[in-house]
């Protein structure tokens, strides 16, 4: 029996390089230090559900190579249910990711790998009818989310879309959608407009050229800076936390994990993001993607720095 939260996405081993500082073009460096973690904006996602105490089931491929043994290995330890994650005969997803320790920013390289042959029919419908949220990002297939998202409206379970890695959607996506999450360079190139970066008003704007039905809600992170909500046709900033960076990677997959936490407990947007600000500024204290999602009591004990 699958779980309330189910996530349709991506899983990689990320292969992390932490240096001082970004390299110039042609230049080479020495960098501080090399790990790999579990990730995958799915998997990191599933991960936050979990970690905050929630059933979760994840929908994805890995492939049949020593990563796709301990990546399993990896969520299966985190109580995270792999029963409908199908094996691809190639190689797993990676992540090339370069921290750049003086700022705590990140540059990613995904190559796909086995994340390409996800399909919608590893999620057979008896299984979708039991699930309250569904949770998906553009690691996997988009014509795959869509199918999926569509056979959900007919199943009445809330569809969350994270548009992460900016990608060109269909229209139809979109419109199957009932939560967009988002941050401000995913906006911009869904809108084919430039932002006035961390303006509310400029949000708003190009919110109104995604042309949303009135039940459809959209979430503009913004960093430290917290998020913008658009619900029942407004528009509102709430205000991020402030914690010591040390690694943002996967902080916006641990916001998206725990807005979808909340929601299913509290069915209120506002309160769910407020929520997730909390759960993704204790992320980015942490090394790592999954590694770094906080528990329930963490994020409920969370004080900011003054
Ligand atoms: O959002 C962070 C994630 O993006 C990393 O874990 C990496 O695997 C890529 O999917």
């Amino acid at each position: 029996m699958s779980s309330p939260i189910i996530v349709f996405g991506s899983i990689n081993m990320d292969l992390v390089v932490y240096s001082d500082k970004q390299p110039a073009k042609g230049e080479t460096i020495l960098g501080n230090s090399f790990e790999t973690f579990q990730g995958g904006k799915g998997a990191n996602q599933a991960v936050t559900v979990s970690r905050l105490g929630f059933p979760v089931s994840l929908i994805g491929k890995v492939g049949n190579d020593v990563f796709g043994n301990e990546l399993l290995e990896s969520l299966n330890s985190e109580h995270v249910d792999t029963s409908m994650v199908g094996r691809h005969e190639g190689p797993s997803g990676v992540a090339f990711i370069y921290v750049f320790e003086e700022t705590s920013e990140n540059q990613i390289i995904v190559i796909s790998g086995s994340n390409e042959q996800v399909k919608s029919n590893q999620m057979p419908d008896k299984e979708l009818s039991a699930s309250d949220v569904l949770i998906s990002q553009l690691e996997v297939p988009p014509s795959e989310i869509e199918d999926l998202f569509i056979r959900a409206k007919n199943t009445g379970t809330y569809r969350i879309l994270n548009t992460a890695p900016g990608l060109k959607i269909s229209k139809n996506l979109i419109h199957e959608t009932d939560l967009l999450v988002m941050n401000e360079p995913e906006l911009e190139n869904l809108t084919e407009r430039t932002l006035e970066r961390q303006n509310a008003d400029s949000i708003g704007q190009a919110i109104k050229d995604l042309n949303l039905s009135t039940t459809q809600s959209v979430v503009v992170t913004l960093g430290s800076k917290g998020a913008y909500v658009y619900v029942d046709q407004k528009g509102q900033l709430i205000e991020g936390y402030k914690v010591e960076a040390v690694d943002t990677t996967g902080s916006g997959d641990c916001f998206i994990g725990a807005l979808a936490s909340q929601y299913l407990e509290s069915k209120d947007l506002l309160d769910s993001v407020n929520f997730a600000n909390k759960a993704a500024a204790l992320s980015v204290t942490k090394k790592g993607a999954s590694a770094s999602m906080p528990s329930m009591e963490e994020v409920v004990n969370f004080h900011q720095i003054t």
